[in-house]
């Protein structure tokens, strides 16, 4: 039996799967992203398989899709539609392998392998070789007749060989290149865009008038067939193709073995960039259709065959505390430490909070449940707090009055958001300041991390980061968990970096406000460490790309004797080079800001090119800016370029200014 607690957690993600479910299902409004939204079910019915008497008639678990529409005309399927169970990790497919193994123990059971085509399901019945109708799954017993719009899919043939009395059933999808093309005409007649091509797929099918399916240009994709009578589910795919339908093709494929399974799905994974359309996984099942049908039905999915998705890019899962990390500036940043979940292929532990204001932006409680994500595809974030899924237990979060490393007070300056902790020789701040130098923009120490410099910290053999300049091999190789090789190849890596030119240099201190570019464009002004530390507020505030700010932070870095001293440590061991004058190119005075990921090259490359042709790539859009570049999956500064009436050049007018 269910705890209580568990209980009520499996009531109120009931609760809320159905609000969200009516709010796209009938009210054709997207609320939360289909990921974290699957994640929610998963949740559910991960509950539901621990307690089976959770399962109630109404459980979303427990129904295989919306309602169908009024005005179309209604199908009955001869054979039920039905619905896959989720895996996600190796370990749940390996539960399922397992569990089948010990229901078919033959020794040569074998899988077929095949993708998970992210679209929607149709049913096609052909009498004697001819298209008789078409219908969607609907709930999977009725579904909606949609004949009419199929017979505009090229993909569907309208008729197949032998006069065959067959249903064949697949997925009718748009595939990307359709999907921006059908976006771009939307933008240009000042309508509204297609949030992503499923949807778009399913309203495009679910249309009265055929002429506008044809526009929609949709394709279909089998995979299964009914009445047909092969033995094999991969003898089924051939006739599907002898038939003249669309496969999966190269990317099917008989397994035998759990391994060769999961290494089918990362080759997948890899080359999913190149297939042109969307999938979001694998499907499974057992080849051999009597041992298929042996297995049976356990709720609305055949034991027998599985979907093996793809780690979503959003997941859900609970906040567990609040910490507070004092970065080298002092900046004191809110983490979330959150029940670890899987997100884009690597489990997510923590996720920054920035500061107070985006706590409270959020609503977020210790203790939330919350949607998840990865900013840019890397930094994992915070998009949402589900607080239907409160419990009354969350705690509200106050910042800390007292810097958590040092204990000093900590400050907050007006108009500021974040607070501070004043404390010069705060540990914490030494220790970031640290990390900082050997970051991969500042010195990129190879194999020098946090965790290494705490260990050389924790055994008193550096004080200041200068000290990793003296270390010997002889000095590191006796610490726990080093050696002799690594010892040798972390003083490799800092012999390699004695010679630095003068913006990373600059970067590497950590002065506060001084980004990547601000040292680049301060290196290339004054062409030399002395005449940074010999600037005054004055000459640097005139500087183009400097302002009041920058100017101060850099004045007061020079005031204090520690990094004077620092500065002195270091440059017994580095070479600066300083900047040759930058030769005027065709993009000198125009302001770049890059956003989102380009096909061609890197963000980094990207930037480079555009210094090589004179231009300054930002980090920051404002009204000064020339030119935002947004590449897909791009973040707020599209918005906000949009917002300012910024110039947006997309990657093919990027690519043609930086020729
Ligand atoms: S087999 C027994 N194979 O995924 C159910 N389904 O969650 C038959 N789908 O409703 C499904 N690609 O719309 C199967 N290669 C594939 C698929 C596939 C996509 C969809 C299908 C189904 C849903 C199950």
């Amino acid at each position: 039996m269910a705890t209580k607690e568990v209980k009520e957690r499996a009531e109120k993600l009931k609760a809320l799967i159905d609000k969200y479910r009516y709010a796209y299902h009938v009210l054709n409004k997207s609320e939360i992203s289909d990921e974290a939204l699957d994640s929610l079910k998963h949740e559910l019915k991960k509950l539901e398989d621990e307690f089976p008497d959770l399962i109630t008639p109404d459980s979303p678990t427990q129904r295989v899709s919306g309602k169908p529409l009024k005005e179309f005309k209604k199908i009955k399927h001869s054979v039920k539609m039905l619905s896959l169970e989720d895996v996600f990790s190796e370990e749940e497919f390996s539960d399922w392998a397992d569990r089948i193994k010990k229901i078919e123990p033959s020794a040569n059971l074998k899988f077929y392998s095949e993708l998970k085509f992210d679209g929607l399901a149709l049913s096609i019945v052909y009498e004697d070789g001819v298209l008789s109708y078409a219908a969607t799954r609907g709930d999977g017993q009725i579904g909606e007749d949609v004949t009419q719009n199929i017979k505009t899919m090229e993909s569907v043939p309208l008729g197949i060989p032998k006069k065959r009395t067959v249903e064949v059933r697949g997925e009718a999808i748009i595939t990307n290149k359709n999907f921006e093309a059908i976006n771009r005409e939307q933008k240009k007649k000042g309508l509204k865009e297609y949030a992503n091509s499923r949807n778009l797929a399913a309203g495009s099918l679910r249309q009265l008038d055929p002429k506008i399916t044809a526009s929609r240009k949709l394709d279909f994709f089998a995979y299964d067939i009914i009445g047909s009578g092969e033995k094999l589910h991969s003898e089924e795919h051939e006739a599907l193709r002898a038939m003249g339908f669309k496969t999966g093709g190269s990317y099917e494929r008989i397994c035998e073995t759990k391994e060769e399974i999961f290494s089918h799905y990362k080759k997948t994974v890899k080359e999913r960039e190149k297939i042109p359309y969307r999938i979001d996984g694998i499907v499974v099942s057992v080849n051999d259709n009597r041992i298929f049908r042996r297995l049976g039905v356990v709720g609305k999915a055949p034991r027998g065959a599985v979907a093996f998705k793809f780690s979503p890019k959003e997941s859900t899962t609970i906040v567990e505390k609040i910490i507070i990390q004092v970065g080298r500036t002092g900046t004191l940043t809110p983490v979330a430490i959150l029940r670890p979940v899987e997100i884009g292929g690597v489990t997510v532990s923590r996720a920054t909070l920035h500061n107070e204001d985006e706590i409270k932006r959020l609503g977020l409680k210790v203790g939330d449940s919350v949607v998840v994500g990865r900013a840019g595809d890397v930094i994992p974030d915070i998009i949402k707090v589900l607080s239907a899924l409160r419990t009354g237990k969350e705690k509200n979060f106050h910042m800390p009055k007292n810097c958590p490393v040092c204990g000093k007070l900590v400050e907050k300056s007006v108009g500021m958001v974040n607070w501070f902790c004043v404390n010069k020789n705060c540990p914490a701040r030494h220790r970031e300041g640290m990390y900082h130098f050997v970051s991969r923009k500042a010195f990129n120490i190879d194999g020098l991390g946090p965790k290494i410099l705490n260990a050389f910290l924790d055994h008193g053999l550096i004080q200041d980061i200068s000290d990793i300049f003296e270390l010997k091999e002889g000095d590191i190789a006796p610490l726990e968990r080093f050696g002799e090789k690594s010892a040798e190849n972390i003083i490799k890596s800092v012999n390699n970096v004695k010679k630095i030119p003068l913006s990373r240099f600059i970067y590497a201190l950590g002065m506060l406000h001084i980004g990547e570019e601000t040292a680049i464009d301060l290196a290339n002004e004054l062409g030399s460490l002395t005449k940074l530390e010999k600037a005054n507020f004055e000459e640097l505030n005139k500087m183009p790309n400097i302002g009041e700010v920058v100017a101060k932070s850099i004045i007061d870095w020079f005031k204090d004797d520690r990094n004077k001293n620092l500065i002195t440590k270091l440059l017994k061991h580095i070479e600066i080079i300083n900047p040759k004058k930058r030769a005027p190119g065709k993009l000198t005075g125009k302001t770049f800001v890059l956003t989102g990921e380009l096909e061609a090259m890197s963000r980094d490359e990207a930037k480079a090119r555009v210094r090589e042709l004179g231009g300054d790539p930002s980090e920051t859009v404002s009204k000064n800016t020339d030119y935002v570049v947004v590449g897909s999956s791009p973040g707020s500064k599209y918005a906000r370029a949009q917002k300012l009436g910024v110039k947006i050049l997309d990657e093919k007018e990027f690519l043609k200014k930086v020729k």
